[in-house]
């Protein structure tokens, strides 16, 4: 059975919902599942913009033979080869011989690479600025490489305003009958799955994502629908989540607070970050989250590194080194080129404390335009009342480097 909606008389969502994929890229856990994204235009030519995952096919081929009847598919418009929305395209052929394939260079090699019998089809090559009719509906194709494959571009509907965005504005969560981000509470219920999509997904390409910022800034009031391939289609507000993308961009917190991520092996160094979570909120600042980096999954730890302006990495040694699941946090915070934060260090360790300098190295060296406060909490084992003036010390550096901001 087709599960359509209707985005304007004429362009229809034709994607599909996902709630049994438990990890996107089979490293991040989606518990709100994901939407795979693809759209249809009837115009004089039938136009599809993308496909889908593999494992939705069947649904997208029922959504595009409901609104198709007879007709036939004229075009396919590639934006983005990644399987999760590329995967589907020889389905697409199979089933429309005659189907013109629009993109660029780049993802036509792709296409290849992945297998696709494409070559028996005419081929659109396009490029920046190109622009094409598909009858009382022109298109302008926009480069958007690196957003986040190299070969991706978006494309503008200049008769309607609807920008395909490919995956710029995308979210993780399934939409569940809910199209539009204002048919939802975005901010309440979508805000961290959209921030923790684009951060794990193309936080690595900021400087990629403000280019196209730049050129959407050149037509934004053109802009009246934003559709991307994952999460809600944006028709209000738009200005909401462009902002947001500018931030998370730029690498710039979104908000003046305190992330503190423990590493705690028998209790001791959660305790004191507990303690110091306790100090900052007496002192003013409630902004305050506290996670276990052994239980919280580095997809949300990077999420919320990226939120706030402050993080407290509090870290027992183990072998010597960093704890491992610490360690491997800050590799994807360097990863995704995270930049503009403000560190703090709480370290630990019985015989050997090495954590808190090698914590501090890698900051300093292996990440860009990081502080890392000078005033740092040392435990040997645990936390004691000896510690207390150290502890004070710490929360006010912190206090004071907020108001600094
Ligand atoms: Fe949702 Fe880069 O693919």
């Amino acid at each position: 059975m087709y599960c359509v909606r209707n985005i304007t008389e004429d362009l229809y969502w034709v994607g599909a919902n996902d709630h049994r994929l438990h990890l996107f890229e089979n490293i991040h856990p989606i518990p709100r599942g994901v939407s795979y994204n693809a759209y249809l235009l009837l115009d004089k030519q039938t136009v599809l913009f993308d496909t889908v995952d593999w494992s939705a096919c069947r649904q997208l081929l029922e959504n595009i033979e409901h609104l198709l009847g007879k007709r036939p598919l004229d075009y396919l418009v590639i934006n983005h080869m990644e399987p999760d929305h590329g995967a589907s395209i020889e389905e697409i052929l199979l089933r429309w011989p005659k189907v013109k394939i629009i993109s660029t260079e780049k993802a036509f090699m792709l296409m290849r690479q992945f297998g696709f019998h494409v070559d028996s089809h005419e081929l659109i090559e396009v490029k920046e600025g190109d622009t094409y009719s598909f009858g009382s509906h022109t298109v302008t194709f926009v480069a958007a490489p690196m957003v986040h494959w190299p070969e991706a571009m978006v494309t503008f509907d200049t008769t309607s305003g609807a920008l395909f965005s490919a995956d710029a504005f995308g979210s993780f969560g399934a939409l569940d009958g809910k199209l539009f981000a204002d048919e939802v509470n975005f901010d309440r219920d979508w805000l961290n799955d959209a921030r923790r999509y684009l951060t794990n997904i193309v936080g690595k390409y900021g400087p990629h994502v403000q280019l196209l910022l730049k050129k959407a800034g050149g037509i934004l009031d053109q802009i009246k629908y934003i559709c991307p391939l994952h999460g809600p289609v944006w028709r209000k507000d738009l200005m909401y989540f462009i902002d947001k993308y500018d931030k998370w961009s730029r690498y710039e917190p979104e908000e003046k607070g305190v992330m503190i991520a423990y590493a705690s092996m028998y209790g001791n160094t959660e305790a004191a970050a507990q303690a110091l979570a306790a100090k900052l909120c007496e002192k003013g600042m409630t902004n305050v989250w506290v996670y276990d980096v052994s239980n919280t999954h580095v997809s949300e730890l990077v999420s919320e590194s990226f939120r706030l302006s402050h993080i407290v990495l509090a870290s027992v040694t183990y072998n010597l080194g960093i704890y491992p699941v610490m360690h491997d946090y800050l590799m994807h915070l360097k990863a995704l080129n995270l930049q503009n934060r403000t560190f703090a260090i709480i370290e630990n360790g019985s015989w050997a404390c090495k954590s808190g300098d090698l914590m501090q190295k890698f900051i300093n060296e292996e990440m860009k335009n990081m502080t890392v406060l000078n005033e740092r909490l040392s435990l040997a084992s645990s936390l004691n009342e000896g510690k207390a003036g150290e502890l004070e010390v710490l929360a006010n550096a912190v206090m004071d480097s907020m108001k600094e901001e």
